[in-house]
């Protein structure tokens, strides 16, 4: 140890021997993207670093380094909890009724995250980069005692240079975040902790920087053949100590892996620098993307060096156009299709915003069941997975920014979102906002005029949009400065706007915010629950009915964007505490259907006949009362019996639906649809004995042995004849033994309370639903159990497949 004088301060001096590595020699070759989920140490709660009191350590506080506390690179860390990402700690918590209702309820605080790594010598020359793809809410970053990063929003990734601060061998580096999830960017359950995937991206010096190829395809001009252009930009960096001479070749394969172009082009890297280089390509004829055939198309990037391959990145776009009208809507491939698209928030019950990429799955699966063509991720971009499961499944997106702000710290988070986003064919508009209050005014529209021009430069191949609510109609305003208007409901307002700017392309946003308890049938204040009929809705919104029928009689309204498709946690409008959740979904938490996800489905799926009957038919106590029944069908004609006796016939009214007035008795109320006359769908609900048993359906027969795949499973009380009891609230206790574990569960009742990541839950209308992820380590069979008092348990296997 060597030890230096200063100031009449001792200090350490910490002597890092250098190896004498020839410039980039020793780098190990090609990119690897390695997870850093695992191996994480937590301790919920803020530490403070010791304060500063002598002169030693304020000097020392002050180097590169040097941090202290937590974030210090040595930490006794040894009694934090082990834990593997993505987290939210926020939905560990239980309810708190002085905590933030928005918030759902739950209290948030800051925590902080440590980690190891270690880095073989042989790496040395190697570029690393450090990639935290979401944290709520701030985040700071230390990499061995240096503060690395600084990230101001919960919504966008953090990517980090960490090569200068690595040491290499059996000196360990330390990884320390501090997450702050006391400020909030939203006004809905926003979750904590490091809730998306965190990466390790080792490359060599010389590499393609992250999102740095753009590749988005360019239809032929009008009447000049079939061929499309991608007039590719690649950026490269070089973290190396000598400038290269590299030549960069990008190539397209088609969706059966044939390559269809090729081109290559030369570029020179100075040290420590970036550049771009253009390397344009022609496609003859491709197969065009659309909602049914998602037909993708891989653009594979490679750095070449002497000849060899020094980096290679790949991404998937896809060939299509779309066009927005002012007078009759969006088309895509020249196609018109009406937008009947959905809003959601990003956090799924049991796991909170920690949603595995399978739960993703599952979710975008129950959309495309029930019609939506369209997804609008309010308010924020969704994790980079769930992009690429919307182009494989084929959805249409508005990509939406978080903060509306043109300076350059928000204006970063803006341009990450474009550069991540751009290459995907589902992406059709940019949504610079969400409901600002300056929207109305000169400054809004200045604002949004930067944001605009920043989003242009990126990519000019899709329009603008901001979400507003109002303000269209004032002398400057947001409306002009973006090429699609989003209005956010004032129904009344798009006929007045479209009179006054009969040439701007317009578009609901959002719409609807109407209220459903799932399976309850009567409004009762004092037990926050609401009726499921339609019938209740925010004071600025709509009924589903009423929503839709504005947007699909209006042919120059794009469509719409129900608000919301999933109930989330927070906003639980119209009610408070004890109220946690939000009841606007067309689904609940959990992906289980209410009212209203029938009644968009017979309003968006045109392709078979759909029928669908409500309420449930467990009156037991009305006898001969009247029951007002809903029947939702995209016949012609309904037709409702009750035990086989016809109660009446109507018109199916595509917009209203069709009503009925049953006196109740017991037995099956059976709904039947007609076309032609000619019967072409049937449905029906029935009286249902009492539970005897619990049922397990897994999602989907077995899970891959990887530790991250996961699924839902429905729980469900049935009576003898294996039909779903509609007032079962047993509790179900689980135990999940073998390959995999519980990681939480729901069951869709806005006003519970339950630990969601306890042994037990109760059933909500006689469903609940287990989320089960696989271990790291075991291909053995997951078994799940379920058991409650008075009723037969469920057992289930699911087989571990080894990956
Ligand atoms: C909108 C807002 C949404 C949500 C919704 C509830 O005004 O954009 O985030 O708050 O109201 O109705």
């Amino acid at each position: 140890m060597i030890s230096l004088t200063w100031k009449g301060w001792r200090m350490p001096a910490v002597v890092v021997l250098m190896a004498a590595v020839a410039a980039n020699a020793a780098a190990a070759e090609g990119r690897e993207r390695l997870s850093l989920d695992r191996g994480w140490l937590f301790h919920l709660g803020d530490i403070e670093a010791p304060p500063l009191v002598g002169g030693e350590d304020t000097y020392n506080n002050a180097k590169a380094g040097m941090a202290r506390g937590a974030a210090a690179d040595k930490y006794d860390d040894s009694s934090w909890r082990k834990l593997d990402l993505p987290h939210d700690w926020a939905v560990e918590g239980g309810f708190d009724p002085k905590a933030n209702m928005s918030q759902g309820y739950r209290q948030r605080g800051a925590g902080w995250y440590r980690r190891n790594l270690r880095v073989d010598p042989s790496e040395r020359g190697r570029h690393f980069e450090l990639q935290f793809d979401a944290i709520a809410t701030h985040a700071t970053v230390w990499v061995n005692g240096n503060v690395v990063h600084r990230n101001w929003s919960g919504y966008n990734a953090s990517l980090i240079d960490i090569t200068p601060y690595l040491r290499y061998g059996d000196q360990l580096n330390t990884i320390a975040v501090r997450a702050d999830a006391n400020p909030m960017e939203g006004w809905w359950y926003e979750g904590a902790g490091i809730y998306r995937h965190t990466w390790l991206v080792k490359t060599n010096a010389v590499h393609v920087v992250t999102d740095g190829v753009h590749a988005t395809p360019l239809p032929p001009k009008p009447g000049k053949g079939n061929d499309w252009t991608i007039p590719v930009e690649v950026t490269l960096d070089n973290s190396g100590k000598q400038a290269a001479a590299v030549s960069v070749e990008v190539t397209v394969y088609d969706p059966a892996g044939k390559q269809v172009a090729r081109q290559v082009r030369p570029a020179r890297v100075g040290v420590l620098t970036q550049g771009t280089v253009h390397v344009p390509l022609t496609v003859a004829r491709p197969a065009l993307w659309s909602l049914e055939q998602t037909n993708l198309y891989r653009v594979v990037t490679r750095v070449l060096q002497d000849g060899k391959a020094i980096d290679e990145t790949s991404l998937q776009t896809g060939f299509r156009t779309i066009r927005f009208d002012a007078q009759q809507g969006f088309f895509l491939n020249g196609r018109h299709v009406k937008l009947q698209g959905v809003c959601i928030h990003q956090d799924h019950a049991g796991v909170g915003v920690a949603v595995p990429d399978a739960i993703w799955e599952y979710r975008l699966r129950r959309l495309k069941e029930l019609g939506v063509n369209a997804i609008r991720f309010s308010h924020n971009a969704p994790a980079a997975e769930v992009l690429d499961m919307i182009d494989r499944m084929g959805f249409l997106v508005m990509d939406e920014n978080r903060n509306f702000n043109p300076s350059p710290d928000y204006m970063k988070q803006l341009e990450w979102m474009v550069k991540r986003d751009r290459h995907h064919p589902g992406v059709i508009l940019w949504s610079v906002f969400n409901e600002e209050p300056v929207q109305s005014t000169e400054v809004g529209y200045e604002m949004a005029r930067r944001m605009s021009a920043t989003v242009k430069m990126l990519d000019d191949t899709r329009p603008v949009t901001a979400a507003m609510n109002g303000g269209f109609l004032t002398e400057l305003n947001v409306s002009h400065a973006v090429d699609v208007v989003g209005a956010n409901y004032h129904v009344p307002d798009y006929d007045i706007f479209h009179k006054a700017y009969p040439n701007k392309p317009f578009t609901s946003s959002e719409d609807t915010s109407a209220f459903q308890t799932r399976e309850e049938f009567h409004t009762d204040k004092e037990r926050n629950v609401i009726a499921s009929y339609d019938d209740d809705f925010a004071e600025w919104g709509n009924s589903h009915r009423d929503a839709w029928q504005a947007i699909a009689t209006r042919p120059y309204v794009a469509g719409g964007f129900v608000w919301t498709g999933f109930d989330y946690r927070g906003e639980p409008t119209p009610n408070t505490w004890p109220s946690v959740s939000s009841v606007f979904g067309i689904m609940d938490l959990n992906g289980f259907p209410k009212t209203a996800y029938y009644l968009h489905q017979v309003q968006w799926i045109k392709d078979r006949p759909l029928i669908h009957v409500a309420p449930h038919w467990n009156w037991e106590g009305q006898e001969g009362k009247d029951i007002r029944v809903m029947v939702m069908a995209n016949t012609e004609r309904v037709q409702l019996l009750l035990n086989g006796r016809v109660i009446g016939e109507q018109k199916a009214d595509p917009y209203r639906m069709n009503y009925f007035s049953v006196p109740y008795a017991a037995g099956k109320l059976e709904a039947v649809g007609y076309n032609g006359g000619q019967e072409v769908v049937r449905n029906s609900v029935e009286t249902t004995g009492k539970a005897v048993a619990l049922q397990l359906l897994p999602d989907r027969a077995q899970l891959a042995a990887d530790g991250r795949d996961a699924m839902p499973i429905t729980v469900r009380a049935v009576d003898a004849q294996g039909r779903v009891v509609p007032m079962a609230a047993d509790e179900v206790r689980f135990e999940v033994t073998g390959g995999g574990r519980s990681i939480g569960h729901g069951n869709g009742d806005p006003n519970s309370h339950e630990d969601e990541k306890g042994p037990a839950r109760k059933l909500f209308h006689g469903l609940a639903q287990l989320i089960v992820q696989s271990n790291f380590d075991s291909t053995d069979a997951m078994t799940i159990t379920a058991t409650a008092a008075g009723l037969q348990s469920a057992r289930a296997v699911v087989p571990m497949v080894a990956k």
